[in-house]
């Protein structure tokens, strides 16, 4: 049968809806008792073809209970970044966070009729890999993982993509942590496989990596004051497009608080200018191996033994307490001494960043993920996290009813376009 998206509405029975909230608590792993056939489209088979694609993957999302995100899906759909999100699914192995029915009742309307903003959020819960719980590292260290978000308030030099770092626990392997700011997400299992796509269904959704003045108060809050205290550079920090900041903690500052007081302005700025790269996101995994200078203009030194990482600039080093927190231009490392380097060398600095953002704009990014320990350390496997999509079972594309289905081809004819072919 031939249905346009308007006739396919139109033939939707009222009691359709009733159908509809029975399967929201479902998980993805979708034990769902098969009724209703929809396409059986094969993972290469789907790739090749848009309609069919789409048509699959949202009927195996819905089937699984997660019929808010299918409706978030909807809602994108009509725009031309929703349409690209959507249409670069079938674009080599992803792995897909589903956030769940409960989880997406949380965010606030204003979010979710916030098109441009939602295809952000959903953008950050899709991995350009396969990411298995066998591939991540287990805590203290991490896995530093790219995602598909770029662009909107998310700004890095070469418009490289937004990484999630995950973490699992060694002594309990079948689940792993999206690790945040303020609370991390878990993720359990291996991942349900619906074609191209591993899922792994998610209670929370994930926040959008924040500014610098939203996180380093949570997370170095004296910083924040003595940064704040210094004209300007709050702005040049946030307005940076791509900045790394080792962040002395508050036992750190307070150490040292006494001695800051013999300290000018001028002082004080270079101090705390020796703490930033300027231009461009280092994350632990590339902190031991490159050569980089400071916004002030002064090397910095990393070293890595078996008591941990350490940044060094003139005579003062600390140790590296927390890497790769991600913030919406770059990233922070907490440090747990002030590198008390007063020297500044303008031209050095100037330099640097040329480099760094000439670097930037030649550079390409990697597509898969990055291994990293908590710790600055040389990386020791780049590519451990794209383990098998076999580990997961499949998502049959099952149980679907009439009124889930309407949502689906919504998205798919707007997605691809026209009128769409079904059953
Ligand atoms: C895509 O799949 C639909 C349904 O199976 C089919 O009607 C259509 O011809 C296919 N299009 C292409 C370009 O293969
Ligand atoms: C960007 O940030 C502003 C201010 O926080 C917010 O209003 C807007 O929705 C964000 N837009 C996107 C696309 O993230
Ligand atoms: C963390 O990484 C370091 C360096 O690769 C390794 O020696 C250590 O065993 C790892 N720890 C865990 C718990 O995996
Ligand atoms: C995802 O990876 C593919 C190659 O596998 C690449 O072509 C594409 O640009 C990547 N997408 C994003 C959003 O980085
Ligand atoms: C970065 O990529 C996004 C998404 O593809 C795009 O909208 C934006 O214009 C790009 N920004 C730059 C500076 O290229
Ligand atoms: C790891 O899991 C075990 C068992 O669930 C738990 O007792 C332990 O506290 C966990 N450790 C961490 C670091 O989360
Ligand atoms: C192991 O972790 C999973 C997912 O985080 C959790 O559901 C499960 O209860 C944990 N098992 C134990 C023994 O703590
Ligand atoms: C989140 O996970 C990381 C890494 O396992 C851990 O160090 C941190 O304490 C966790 N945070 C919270 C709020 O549980
Ligand atoms: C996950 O996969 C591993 C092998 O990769 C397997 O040992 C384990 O039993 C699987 N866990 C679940 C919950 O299926
Ligand atoms: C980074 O360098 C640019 C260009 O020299 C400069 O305008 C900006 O203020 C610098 N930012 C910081 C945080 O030093
Ligand atoms: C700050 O102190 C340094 C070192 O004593 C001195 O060279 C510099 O001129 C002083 N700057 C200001 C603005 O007082
Ligand atoms: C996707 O994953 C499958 C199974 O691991 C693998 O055979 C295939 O080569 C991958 N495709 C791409 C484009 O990486």
């Amino acid at each position: 049968m031939k249905f346009t998206t308007f006739t396919l509405f139109a033939l939707l029975p009222a009691t359709a809806l009733a159908q509809s909230s029975s399967a929201a608590s479902a998980s993805a792993s979708a034990s769902a008792s098969a009724s209703a056939s929809a396409s059986s489209a094969t993972a290469s088979g789907a790739a090749s073809n848009g309609t069919e694609y789409l048509t699959t993957v949202l009927g195996a999302l819905s089937a699984a209970g997660l019929t808010s995100l299918v409706s978030a899906a909807q809602g994108i759909a009509g725009t031309t970044e929703g349409q690209a999100l959507l249409g670069s699914l079938s674009q080599g192995n992803k792995t897909v966070f589903a956030p769940s029915n409960a989880a997406l009742s949380n965010v606030s309307q204003d979010i979710l009729s916030n098109n441009a903003l939602l295809t952000q959020i959903l953008s950050y819960h899709i991995l350009n890999n396969t990411c298995t719980p066998a591939g991540i590292m287990s805590t203290p260290n991490h896995t530093i993982a790219r995602t598909t978000l770029r662009g909107g308030n998310y700004t890095l030099p070469g418009n490289f993509t937004a990484p999630l770092v995950l973490s699992k626990n060694s002594t309990n392997s079948t689940g792993f942590q999206i690790v945040q700011t303020s609370n991390n997400i878990t993720a359990s299992g291996n991942g349900t496989a619906a074609a191209n796509l591993l899922v792994y269904v998610i209670d929370q959704v994930i926040t959008l990596p924040q500014s610098l003045t939203t996180v380093l108060p949570q997370l170095a809050p004296q910083l924040f004051g003595l940064a704040g205290s210094i004209p300007g550079l709050a702005t040049q920090l946030t307005s940076a497009n791509g900045i790394t900041i080792f962040a002395p903690n508050d036992a750190a500052i307070g150490a040292i608080q006494s001695s800051l007081g013999t300290l000018n302005s001028t002082q004080v700025t270079n101090v705390l200018s020796n703490h930033i790269i300027n231009g461009t996101a280092v994350y632990s995994t590339g902190l031991g191996s490159g050569n980089y200078t400071s916004a002030g203009g002064e090397p910095f030194k990393f070293v890595t033994n078996s008591t941990g990482s350490y940044v060094t600039s003139a005579n003062s080093t600390a140790k590296i307490l927390q890497s790769d927190v991600i913030i919406n231009n770059g990233v922070i490392h907490v440090i747990d001494s002030v590198l008390v380097n007063t020297n500044a060398n303008a031209q050095a600095a100037a330099s640097a960043y040329s480099s760094a953002a000439a670097a930037a704009s030649t550079s390409t990014e990697a597509n898969t993920p990055v291994t990293a320990t908590s710790a600055a350390t040389t990386p020791s496997g780049s590519t451990s996290a794209s383990g098998a999509a076999s580990a997961g079972e499949r998502l049959a594309p099952l149980g679907i009813t009439t009124f889930m289905m309407g949502g689906i081809v919504a998205v798919v004819s707007a997605v691809v376009g026209g009128v769409i072919t079904l059953f």
